[in-house]
């Protein structure tokens, strides 16, 4: 068997992606991406590969990529948004729309309740006006649609008790506040629910953590059937989700989350619910951080990026 010595460029690129991570990760990292370039070469029967195949690999590895740091530097040296007024409305910024997974709901769209949550703390903000774009979508089809922003809601932290998961517990949660007020019965009554989220150094906000951990205590149904309780269960196929996420950094994919907009729609998942429609935007950092000079989001300067908005909200109701 003939032992295949990478060539300079591999190496290099490999020393350069390691060198970008703490020391206590590297060995991880190095073995993990040896083990793709390694299958990489044997699908390609070649021996060693380029620059552009280590930094994919590393891609795989972990987002945020080292593309993450290409692009933005890139975005950042032409578009020089952070320090002229005119580069920052020159900027771009974009929204992905996924590739939708919209059915058909059952019932008629006037039946239909749409409940959003937006965990960003600014109201009339970048991830505020998507919402309401999906939302002007979903009503324009028949629906009902109603919107909550977490930050102004009296939600408090899970204390970890789990009293909810005992099944003599009688009570949704022990904790008094809006979630047991009147959002878990919210949440039970309706057929659709979107989830709005700017990214808060690298991951969900606060607000939506803290959302996601006191809906825990719904997954209890799973475990205890016979329960008698006055919500009902979540069955799969009752409810469907949309994720809208928004961050700052400008990148030519709009990608670069992708990691954690999957992790919210895990979590939805988990409590059986699916995401058929998800949002990325990006561009909402610089001189103004995301707003224009008279406060309003930046986004809606972009009406064909706002369009998708539009369109998916109405899909969640008539389908794709
Ligand atoms: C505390 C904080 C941390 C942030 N961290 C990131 C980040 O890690 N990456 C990024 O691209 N943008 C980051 N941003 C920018 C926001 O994600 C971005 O401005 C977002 O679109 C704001 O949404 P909003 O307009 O709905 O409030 C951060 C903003 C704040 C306030």
């Amino acid at each position: 068997m003939t032992i295949s010595i990478p060539a300079q460029e591999e190496l290099e690129a490999l020393d350069e992606v390691l060198k970008r991570v703490a020391p206590i990760m590297r060995p991880r990292w190095q073995e993990k991406m040896s083990y793709l370039l390694n299958l990489t070469k044997q699908a390609r029967g070649v021996k060693t590969l380029n620059r552009e195949d280590v930094i994919k690999a590393a891609i795989f590895v972990s987002h945020p990529s080292p593309k993450w740091h290409e692009n933005t530097a890139y975005y950042r040296e032409r578009h020089g948004y952070k320090a002229k007024k005119d580069n920052y409305y020159a900027a771009p910024r974009r929204v992905k729309r996924w590739d939708s997974t919209a059915t058909k709901p059952k019932r008629p769209p006037g039946e239909m309740k749409v409940l959003a949550f937006n965990s960003s703390p600014r109201k009339g903000g970048n991830t505020d006006v998507l919402i309401d774009e999906a939302l002007r979508g979903a009503q324009a089809a028949g629906a009902q649609t109603e919107k909550y922003m977490l930050h102004y809601l009296n939600i408090k932290y899970c204390i970890g008790c789990r009293k909810c998961k005992e099944p003599n517990f009688k009570k949704i949660c022990v904790l008094k506040d809006d979630m047991t007020d009147f959002i878990y019965q919210k949440i039970f009554d309706a057929d659709i629910i979107v989830i709005g989220l700017p990214i808060y150094t690298g991951r969900e906000p606060a607000q939506l953590a803290t959302f996601f951990d006191r809906l825990d205590c719904m997954r209890r149904f799973d475990i205890n059937k016979d329960l008698k309780t006055p919500t009902k269960l979540i069955r799969r196929g009752d409810k469907t989700a949309m994720v809208i996420c928004t961050w700052g950094v400008i990148t030519d994919k709009v990608d670069v989350y992708d990691h954690i907009i999957d992790r919210m729609i895990v979590l939805l998942n988990g409590h059986r619910i699916e995401t058929v429609e998800a949002l990325s935007a990006c561009g909402f950092s610089g001189m103004l951080h995301g707003f224009d000079d008279d406060h309003k989001a930046i986004i809606l300067r972009y009406p064909d990026e706002m369009k998708k908005a539009y369109e998916a909200g109405k899909a969640l109701i008539l389908g794709k």
